[in-house]
């Protein structure tokens, strides 16, 4: 069964599953999807509980269908206007998120850290708060991406509003490229062992953490257990809502889970509904024949494409199957990342056909 994903939004807003059908199983997953009322996916929801150890055999996303940088970050903007009313205190001004885009693009410059993993990170240890407080366990947590003992803050003996453009950058620099103390995004990704993009799922487990868990399960041992699930449903497309996995059964799945788990208000990442991104579906718009495919390439199409289409508001795979005389089995197989159901499909994009 495919369910229908509609388009929606502006240019710069990803075409983010919205299936209309009740249930959705990925294609590729495998066991473990015995699951009952599973709820509707709205634009920006948690998709897919990951369990297992980040590889792309258990089915974790790679990195070539992680949503890209720009399109990501404008979609966070809505969680990032109010997260910091979760720490009672000023909501970040549109000033300091822009600031925060800007030290992201610096700071993966500086260190070669994928600037959609930064902010991935970041939206998972803080959603974005320029004046996250500093939390503490066995040491300093403070800042943007409670890093490792860090020098920037701006909620520390006393709140800073506005916070300076100097400190944003510090505070992404010290979760990204370490701190004197301890390690940041950069070394964890040196560290971690796995092949290909498992790496990156590994340092996030290790950035919550420390360590792995010696079964390579990354829900498993003394971790926040659903951070890894968290973090690979940032990359692909999770902006608003709850987190849907669950922290006590998530260490058991060897594989990904489709569908949204309903929240049992157990889950231990709290997340602040969005607003103002989200846009609402969009309404079909009347049968059309194909276009010209002229929208910025798909990076995981084909390097062999004979035919091209891009991707309109209100679009879904069948629709693009009919109006570009193609199949789904060719769109899967023409452009690598494109999942299995088909939620990912990127506004403005040009995917392969032929
Ligand atoms: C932050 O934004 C949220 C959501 O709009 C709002 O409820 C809250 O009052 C704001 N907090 C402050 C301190 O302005």
């Amino acid at each position: 069964m495919l369910p229908k994903v509609l388009a929606a939004g502006s240019a710069i807003t990803l075409v983010s599953g919205a299936p209309t059908s009740s249930i959705y199983f990925p294609s590729h997953s495998h066991g473990h999807n015995k699951i009952h009322n599973v709820q509707k996916r709205t634009s920006g929801s948690y998709l897919t509980t990951f369990g297992g150890d980040g590889s792309s055999l258990a089915g974790w996303p790679g990195s070539s269908s992680w949503i890209p940088f720009d399109s990501a970050f404008e979609q966070s903007r809505g969680m990032m206007r109010q997260s910091c009313s979760q720490f009672g205190v000023p909501n970040n001004s549109d000033g300091e998120t822009n600031d925060i885009k800007d030290a992201i693009n610096i700071v993966s410059s500086e260190t070669g850290v994928d600037k959609r993993f930064i902010l991935a990170i970041m939206m998972q240890e803080s959603n974005g708060c320029v004046r996250a407080p500093t939390t503490s366990y066995s040491h300093r947590n403070p800042g943007l991406m409670q890093d490792h003992d860090g020098a920037a803050t701006c909620n520390e003996n006393g709140v800073q509003n506005p916070c300076p453009k100097n400190t944003i950058i510090q505070m992404i620099r010290d979760g990204t490229a370490g701190t004197p103390a301890g390690d940041g995004l950069k070394q964890l990704l040196g560290r971690a062992t796995g092949s290909g993009d498992q790496k990156f799922y590994q340092a996030a487990r290790m950035y919550n953490s420390g360590s792995l868990d010696p079964s390579g399960n990354l829900g498993l041992g003394v971790a926040t257990h659903c951070y890894a699930s968290d973090v690979a449903n940032r990359l692909t497309g999770w902006f608003a809502g709850p987190s849907g996995c669950d922290p006590n059964s998530v260490g058991q799945l060897t594989g990904t889970v489709g569908g949204v788990i309903p929240s049992t208000g157990s889950g231990d990442t709290a997340v602040t509904p969005g607003t103002g991104t989200q846009q609402p579906p969009a309404t079909e718009s009347p049968p059309e024949t194909g276009n010209s495919g002229s929208g910025e390439r798909y990076p995981g199409a084909s390097q062999s494409c004979r035919r091209w289409y891009t991707v309109q508001s209100g679009d879904w795979c069948e629709k693009v199957e009919q109006k570009a005389h193609t199949t789904l089995e060719k769109l899967l197989g023409l452009n690598s990342g494109l999942q299995g159901d088909c939620s990912n499909l990127w506004l403005g994009y040009s995917y392969c056909v032929e």
